[in-house]
């Protein structure tokens, strides 16, 4: 015979493998603080509801207070042989306060208690992980505002293309985390709905008060059906669909960083206190944080990846496969809090120099389409336009000099309308300046930008 709370009809204890082969509590005591809320309001509203006496209701409530307070103290003590967290807890109470203990799984089931404490402790996580992104984002906004006048080169197929403000292409990746924000707070709104009597799969036979429970719980919704409410993981989907998402642009960010950071671009050192050194080339620094950065992005794909390959093909309502969502969940929130706070102090120290971008933006022909642009003014059709500097760029190639390093009658030669106003539009200022597009490089857009952006951080923190 054996003690488990589901003993009942069985005549064998569990073969000691199978106990170990089915227990989470290793990883799933992390929700201790959740089940324990969960079950306090629960034995409230089995009180207000007469299920239970209030006394009882006193009585068990003190006793899950006693648990946490063990919980909390690292005294407690865990066995496989009570798989989870919330047979652990129940455990212990009876210990503590008795056979009263055994009302509180009254009108509730494991399925619905497991989907109530991840719910809770997902909310709390996204809640960490959008103040994560706060951070970041300020120490971008506050990295652009500080380099403003800063002009390199911009890349398409990583090909010098045209040069841009170096505040603009930091920019981007503040718009980027923030979206990252939108879809967690998205996400949030879904996992903010209290499965809680549900039990099993289809509802019970008891008088509860679910709208009390979510009440006591801070969720401004209960799930409208039992069986969907013991079943889905849509929630823990998003956000890690979220989190993927986010580590992409984590990633995308820490590869430029990485070969900014070389010799070969030059144009940013990385603090020494975020980089590492090698154990054999003495002259070594390595961009350590963001390599790890780029490569804990396969982790969170692969959870992601792990989750909806757990989630596909399954019948209704819960089934045992569900206890496999927690580590990749709990493993993408630990993954993308990391890089996140990791980046968010990194990114202040960056150093950022100057004159190597510059150079950089000054050198291959970045400043062939405003050639181009400037015989459009004078009346050249852009695809005419496009032919003459394209012979002068070729030209310029044959000589080893820039277009702006050409003479006036050099330039005169791909085009008659050249004047000597056309140096003026070739000059890096010139080029980030005219872009004044809505959305383009031009400083006073970048600005503006920077400001509205400083705005919305203010604004959210409040
Ligand atoms: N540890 C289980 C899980 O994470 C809790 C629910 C168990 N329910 C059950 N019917 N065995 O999914």
């Amino acid at each position: 015979m054996s003690d488990k709370p589901w003993a009942g009809r069985f005549s064998e204890k569990t073969d000691s493998l199978v106990e170990a082969f089915s227990a989470s509590i290793h990883y799933d005591k992390r929700l201790y603080p959740y089940d324990i809320e969960g079950s306090i309001a629960h034995c409230k509203m089995l009180a207000k509801a007469k299920i239970i006496t209030e006394d009882e209701s006193a009585a068990l409530i003190q006793g899950l207070i006693n648990v946490k307070r063990e919980l909390d103290h690292n005294t407690f003590t865990f066995s496989d042989s009570l798989e989870d967290i919330h047979m652990h807890i129940e455990a212990r109470l009876v210990q503590d306060v008795g056979s009263v203990a055994q009302k509180l799984h009254t009108a509730r089931s494991r399925n619905d208690q497991v989907a109530l404490d991840v719910r809770m402790y997902l909310k709390a996580a996204t809640e960490i992980i959008i103040d994560h992104l706060f951070e970041l984002r300020s120490a971008i906004v506050a990295l652009s505002r500080k380099h403003l006048g800063v002009v390199l080169p911009g890349y398409t197929h990583m090909q010098r293309a045209q040069p841009v403000v170096l505040s603009h292409h930091l920019m981007a990746y503040y718009e980027m985390f923030t979206r990252d924000v939108q879809r967690f707070e998205e996400g949030y709104k879904r996992t903010n709905v209290m499965p809680l009597g549900a039990a099993a799969l289809a509802g019970t036979t008891y008088p509860i008060d679910r709208a009390y429970t979510a009440e006591l719980l801070g969720f401004p919704e209960i799930s409208a059906n039992s069986m969907d409410a013991v079943s889905d993981r849509d929630f823990i989907l998003e956000f890690n669909a979220a989190a993927g998402i986010c580590m992409v642009h984590l990633s995308r960010m820490s590869e430029e960083l990485i070969y900014w950071s070389s010799s070969e671009f030059d144009f940013i050192e990385m603090p020494d206190a975020f980089t590492t050194g090698s154990s054999i080339m003495p002259q070594k620094k390595n961009p350590d944080v963001s390599e790890l950065v780029r490569g804990k992005t396969g982790r969170v794909f692969g959870n992601l990846m792990a989750l909806l390959t757990l989630m596909k093909s399954l019948p209704m309502a819960y089934n045992r496969d569900m206890q496999e969502d927690k580590e990749p969940l709990f493993d993408t929130v630990d993954t993308l809090t990391a890089c996140l706070s990791v980046y968010a102090k990194m990114i202040p120290h960056i150093v950022v120099k100057q004159d190597t971008m510059r150079n950089a933006a000054s050198t291959g022909y970045l400043n062939a389409t405003d050639m181009a642009d400037y015989l459009v003014s004078k009346g050249i059709p852009f695809r005419k336009a496009h032919e003459c500097v394209g012979k002068a760029v070729a030209f310029g190639l044959s000589e080893g000099r820039e277009l702006h390093e050409l003479t006036l009658e050099e330039l005169k030669l791909f085009s008659t309308r050249v004047e000597a106003d056309i140096f003026e539009r070739l000059t890096l200022e010139q080029m980030v300046h005219r872009r004044t597009s809505a959305g383009g490089t031009a400083p006073d857009n970048v600005q503006k930008a920077i400001a509205e952006a400083q705005h919305r951080l203010d604004k959210e923190k409040h």
